[in-house]
């Protein structure tokens, strides 16, 4: 296909003395997040409905929103600033371990076992981001988002390494896939930001290319191009893990699918306002 000569094919050189320490689990109290919130003085407006709104979206019964209610705007900023988040995406990275651990990658596929990973709130995050433009209202393909995208800042979700350094550990082929939009400015980025926070070794770095990004959902782009990967390139999609459930849906979706939590933002069909606003020029401020 010819976007795929569009995927500069990689392979980093990886780096893989040590495993970075798993980040603390913090304590776990007996009251709620809510409830801890509260006792702190920490304003949290309906924060029960917003526990039961955040359960709601990572079982993807909730859908499609481009911002979080806002009367739950304190409320996603606690939680995404907090342990709560770090603990979720570690329940997540133990289970994802643990299976990766039970592979029998002695069997002949071995060779071709990939680990597909999203980028954005899955390898990297973005709380600096809206620490500074706020929580849960600024939608993913926005211009100041694009532009903080450029600046290739974001930080590593310290449990996503933990897993990554652990599969390569393991042997296994490291694919990202992301719907970042493949400008040469934004494919650098991406690359030097990936490195820059311990991301440093992949097969495959696979963002959306200008024509698929005009026609079809995300899910359709994904699974297209995990697709591509099992049929042209002969690799066994082992694991799959996203933030987004437009990640981890659609065949083929990977043996085994692993949820990150996002309360922030849901990406369905989204990213077309952002590569918009790559291709025009942008006047500084959105907020
Ligand atoms: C996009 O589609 C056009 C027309 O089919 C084709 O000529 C071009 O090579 C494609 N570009 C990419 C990046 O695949
Ligand atoms: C990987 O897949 C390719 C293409 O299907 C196949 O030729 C090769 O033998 C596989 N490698 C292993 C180690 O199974
Ligand atoms: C990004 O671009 C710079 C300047 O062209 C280049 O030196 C660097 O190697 C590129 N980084 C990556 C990861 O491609």
């Amino acid at each position: 296909m010819a976007n795929r000569l569009f995927h500069v094919r990689r392979l980093v050189c990886c780096f893989l003395a040590v495993l970075p320490a798993s980040a603390g689990a913090g304590d776990v109290s007996a009251l709620s997040f809510v409830d801890r919130l509260r006792q702190i003085g920490i304003p949290v407006g309906d924060g029960d409905y917003c526990d039961s709104w955040r359960l709601g979206v990572e079982a993807n019964n909730v859908r499609g929103f481009t911002t979080a209610p806002r009367k739950c705007d304190n409320y996603v900023e606690n939680y995404m600033r907090g342990h709560h988040y770090r603990r979720d995406s570690k329940v997540v990275v133990d289970e994802a371990v643990a299976y990766a651990e039970t592979l029998h990658l002695s069997s002949a596929a071995a060779g071709n076992a990939t680990w597909v990973f999203d980028v954005d709130e899955t390898a990297l995050s973005h709380v600096k981001f809206y620490k500074r433009n706020g929580f849960g209202y600024h939608k993913f393909g926005e211009p100041a988002f694009m532009e903080w995208l450029i600046a290739g800042k974001a930080s590593a979700l310290p449990n996503t390494l933990t897993l990554y350094k652990k599969l390569l550990l393991l042997g296994i082929k490291i694919v990202f896939l992301s719907d970042r939009p493949d400008t040469p400015e934004l494919r650098n980025a991406t690359a030097t930001n990936l490195i820059k926070e311990g991301f440093d070794c992949w097969d495959d770095l696979i963002l959306r290319s200008e024509n698929s990004t005009t026609t079809g959902s995300v899910v359709e782009y994904k699974s297209g191009e995990r697709k591509k990967l099992e049929e042209e390139d002969g690799l066994v999609i082992v694991g799959n893990i996203g933030d987004q459930w437009s990640d981890l849906l659609g065949s083929p979706e990977g043996h085994r699918t692993f949820k990150l939590p996002n309360p922030a933002y849901y990406v369905d069909n989204y990213m077309l306002a952002g590569v918009q606003a790559v291709a025009t020029p942008v006047s500084s401020s959105s907020t």
